[in-house]
């Protein structure tokens, strides 16, 4: 690879062929683009694959945490205990009950929240715990469980990186009290925006699915077919997080070929940390022992003795290179909100911040040729060359 790429390498490329295409053009062709029978056939298809009993479709993984919160009761002055290295969503959601999110440090190697520090975190008003599988790694479920279990606290997944994670062999979406899963663009499996709550609880199910579409007693599809009334009460002021026929269509698409999608993944993440390897800049991530990495992120780490440059400088020279990353995440406590209303403070959470300052994401998606990940790899030769102490 020479110095300036003539192409470039983008972060991310979802993975959309014809049939997908097809799936979308036979809904926009049969008249009823929103929630309708593709969205059921869709649900039915989730909960079969992950094995959930029951599978609500909604517009985003963000509407999913929210129901779910909704569903198990969270209330105004309550605590759920979040980490620090994730998304923007998994807190601000806790926020809209007027809830604390209390943050927790994350494990060094993985990313991954410390089941220790969680279980310091606990209170007496501790309502709710929300594990995230960073980057499809699987946490550490029997623990937080076990620990959640001690406590009555419930437990809803932000498995938003998790399709198809699984710990110990169970695939995540059924083994704790609600899960959440995206389908956002860049997502393991994508409907453009999306996401799926699945829970075993049929309470929970009943809540979210009211909740999910204005509180009304029943869907407006069922209102306008042949066998519907007219008639709907208004129970409780729900939310518009509805999902559609349009996005249940390359639903159903992607996850007929979601293991192949992730067999692809699995490759791609064995060919890069067998030869990161033998390079002493930067560190690849994690594999579980008992457990199977979904491949969302290829999250690695800096080895900020081993070069005289700073991840920044690193992204650059990767860009420089034709290659796109990206970095996953600014820990919550990082940002303003976090400072400014919740009086988090840097320097709290010491690992998620070193962390956060050594990782780089680098790109891995089903359509990635190996040429193409053996570009990467040469790229962080030529860096780890170029720019070693
Ligand atoms: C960890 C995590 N949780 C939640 C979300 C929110 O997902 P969505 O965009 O589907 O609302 C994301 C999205 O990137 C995420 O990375």
């Amino acid at each position: 690879m020479t110095q300036i790429a003539t192409k470039f390498l983008p972060f991310h490329r979802a993975s959309i062929e014809e049939e997908e295409i097809r799936a979308v053009v036979e809904v926009l062709r049969s008249g009823w683009l929103t929630k309708g029978p593709k969205v059921q056939e869709f649900e039915t298809a989730f909960a079969a694959y992950t094995g959930a009993r029951h599978a609500l479709a909604v517009n985003s993984c963000t509407a999913a945490l929210h129901l779910g919160l909704a569903a198990i009761g969270l209330a105004e002055g309550d605590e759920v205990i979040v980490p620090t290295m994730t998304f923007a969503a998994s807190g601000e959601v806790v926020l809209y009950f007027k809830a604390r999110p209390v943050l927790v440090d994350c494990s060094g190697s993985t990313g991954q929240m410390a089941p220790d520090e969680m279980a310091r975190a606990i209170t007496s008003r501790t309502k709710a715990i929300m594990p995230m599988h960073y980057a499809g790694y699987p946490c550490d479920m029997e623990r937080i469980l076990e620990i959640a279990n001690r406590y009555n606290l419930r437990v809803i997944e932000d498995a938003a990186h998790a399709l198809p994670t699984r710990c110990k062999g169970r695939l995540v979406g059924t083994l704790s009290d609600i899960t959440c899963f995206s389908f956002y663009a860049t997502k393991t499996m994508t409907t453009g925006e999306g996401g799926m709550a699945t829970t075993e609880n049929e309470d929970f199910a009943d809540r979210m699915r009211l909740l999910s579409l204005h509180g009304i007693s029943r869907d407006a599809w069922k209102r306008y077919t042949a066998e519907g009334s007219w008639r709907y009460d208004i129970l409780e002021a729900g939310y518009k997080y509805n999902f559609t026929d349009i996005q249940a269509a390359l639903g159903l698409a992607q996850l007929a070929k979601c293991d192949a999608m992730h067999a692809r993944r699995s490759e791609l993440a064995a060919r890069y940390t067998a030869a990161i390897a033998s390079l002493e800049a930067f560190e690849a991530p994690p594999v579980p022992i008992d457990g199977q990495h979904a491949w969302h992120l290829y999250a690695i780490q800096l080895n900020t003795v081993a070069l005289r440059i700073n991840r920044d400088q690193v992204i650059e020279e990767l860009k420089q290179r034709g290659i796109g990353t990206s970095v996953h995440f600014i820990p919550l406590h990082l940002h303003s909100l976090y400072q400014g209303r919740l009086g988090y403070r840097p320097g709290q959470f010491p690992v998620a911040e070193k962390y956060f300052e050594r990782e780089i994401s680098l790109p891995i998606y089903p359509s990635m040729t190996n040429e193409q990940c053996d570009d990467v790899i040469e790229a962080l030769h030529e860096i780890t060359r170029q720019f070693r102490r």
